[in-house]
């Protein structure tokens, strides 16, 4: 029998307003409460999904939905960024703008390896760039619904400026509404480009020997996954089974609205993919993150086979209220990089996908600064508060963005209830993540500043985790940055991404349970803004 530890409640205390004030915020974004310190945001304007993520010579490109004129959705653009670790991001000067066939939407780039496009000039491989162009007269037409094509561009200097392709578009509107976010990627087995895009309630497979003439193959989940909204922004690669010689392909597939918590999410299949056609291996809608801000994510290309990672990040927000966010200059922010692992269950034979944050965040930890406590606890009484500044060597305290690493030993005989909480004495404001009778919970109606939506905190974001219970230990990687936290956990099997917008910061975060003993561990640590 396990020993049991009785868990009251220990707080580590944030750095106050009046101290190190914990949201206000570097000098290149100097009084913006909200600015994340350890994600990528445009500097100003409003951005939607990822786009383009290509990695070519040390740069990991981000391209993103741009609309420079304002801080709600337009007339689309490619924004522009590069990071040689995909945790520290420049800004460059917009990359596609709309054009006479319409906007950019959403899509992907690629490297050309051997110039099967012929679009090489020079002595380097071209990056191709496959987007979806949007005609916006066509789209107000009633009964028309062929507005939207796949095109190209190209660039010949490492993606710094780039020349649209003059016999656009390359897949034409064969008469489907919503027919867009075209994914590209080499299919090495069979030698020949694949390109997957949303068509509406599901995806279409097209081939292609050089990027420009493609060929209709299949289409895949008309009657497959969540259907409560319409399908965008798909992905598919192959990844290895961990712990086994297998693999099996990955579909993702973003879906507005029908999120398992209202709005927008992503869900995932996985199968087998020989080139032309997708086989799913089993039937439940998957979703890759459980929380309410994590959209229209997709994959890096080009990632060098000696790194083998699968590279991920998503939109950090949900169409259901993204344009109203109460943030003045610049609106959404990305989540921060993931690497995404398949792993299959021993007793069900089920696989899952999960979402480990990057190595390369490590570089951004605060090295004396981190607040280190292990466990386990035992002894204090319920309703104790213990502030966790008296763990710390000196005189600083932690400030957003931090990381919490915390394992909680379970146990059968409990129900293995407790609570993490990040509040403000000041304001009073609260951010409440409850493990309870088997549901994780999301509670942000007392977070901040709610009320610029109906719908952004009248409900608790909930994931099932049953599952992860029944093991000795539940572990949580928490990323708390000024206006979003990020949960993993058991190393990203379930993960739930929330975006808040407390007005100052929140000055105290404590786990606690009123009824359960629980032994408990944890490291806290200072994080660096990435700007
Ligand atoms: C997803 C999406 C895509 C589209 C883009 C337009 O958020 O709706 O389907 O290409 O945004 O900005």
């Amino acid at each position: 029998m396990k020993k049991l530890y009785f868990l009251s409640v220990f707080a580590i205390m944030l750095a106050s307003c009046s101290g190190k004030q914990s949201n206000e915020t570097s000098a290149e974004f100097p009084n913006d409460p909200f600015r994340p310190q350890i994600h990528f945001s445009p500097k100003e304007a409003w951005m939607n999904d990822p786009n383009g993520m290509v990695y070519y010579d040390g740069e990991y490109h981000l391209f993103y939905q741009y609309y420079p004129d304002s801080t709600v959705w337009g007339p689309m653009h490619w924004g522009h960024a590069v990071s040689p670790d995909m945790v520290h991001w420049e800004h460059l000067p917009i990359a596609l703008y709309p054009d006479d066939l319409g906007y950019i939407f959403s899509g992907s780039a690629i490297v050309d390896w051997d110039n099967t496009s012929g679009l090489q000039d020079g002595e380097h491989p071209p990056m191709i760039a496959i987007f979806t162009h949007h005609e916006p007269k066509g789209a107000s037409e009633e009964g028309n619904i062929t507005y939207q094509y796949q095109s190209i561009a190209y660039s010949n200097d490492k993606g710094r400026t780039w020349t649209k392709y003059e016999g656009n578009p390359v897949v034409p509107n064969p008469g489907i509404k919503d027919f867009r976010d075209p994914k590209v990627s080499w299919h090495e087995a069979t030698q020949q480009w694949v390109m997957i895009f949303a068509a509406a309630d599901r995806v279409r497979i097209y081939n292609s020997p050089n990027l420009i003439d493609w060929e209709y193959q299949s289409e895949f989940g008309a009657d497959m996954g969540g259907h409560g909204g319409v399908w965008e922004c798909p992905d598919l690669f192959e990844l290895p089974v961990e712990g086994t010689d297998e693999s099996k392909w990955v579909m993702l597939l973003s879906i507005n609205p029908g999120g398992p918590n209202g709005g927008s999410a992503t869900q995932y299949f996985v199968g087998d993919f020989d080139g032309k056609t997708f086989i799913p291996s089993q039937k439940d809608t998957l979703w890759i993150d459980y929380g309410r801000d994590n959209y229209a994510g997709v994959t890096w290309s080009d990632i060098p086979k000696e790194d083998g990672r699968r590279l991920f990040l998503g939109w950090m927000s949900n169409w259901d209220y993204a344009q109203v966010v109460p943030t003045k200059k610049w609106r959404s922010a990305m989540t921060i990089p993931r690497s995404l692992h398949l792993t299959k269950s021993a007793e069900t034979g089920v696989y899952s996908l999960a979402s480990r944050p990057v190595k390369e965040l490590e570089s951004i930890e605060e090295e004396d600064n981190g607040i280190i406590f292990l466990g386990p606890v035992d002894g204090l009484d319920a309703g104790f508060t213990e502030s966790l500044i008296d763990y710390e060597d000196g005189n600083e305290t932690i400030s957003i963005p931090f990381r919490t690493e915390i394992t909680i030993g379970l146990s059968d005989e409990t129900t293995n209830n407790f609570k993490i909480t990040f509040d403000n004495t000041e304001t009073l404001e609260e951010l409440v993540l409850r493990f309870e009778d088997g549901v994780l919970s999301a509670d942000r109606s007392k977070s901040g500043l709610t009320n610029f939506a109906n719908n952004f905190a009248k409900q608790e974001t909930r994931v099932p985790i049953q599952e992860l219970l029944a093991r000795e230990e539940l572990k949580l990687e928490l990323f708390i940055d000024s206006s979003s936290i990020e949960v993993f956990l058991n190393d990203g099997a379930v993960v739930m991404t929330q975006i808040i917008f407390p007005t100052q910061g929140y000055t105290r975060a404590y786990i606690s349970s009123d009824e359960n003993p629980l032994r408990v561990s944890f490291v806290t640590t200072q994080l660096k803004s990435i700007w």
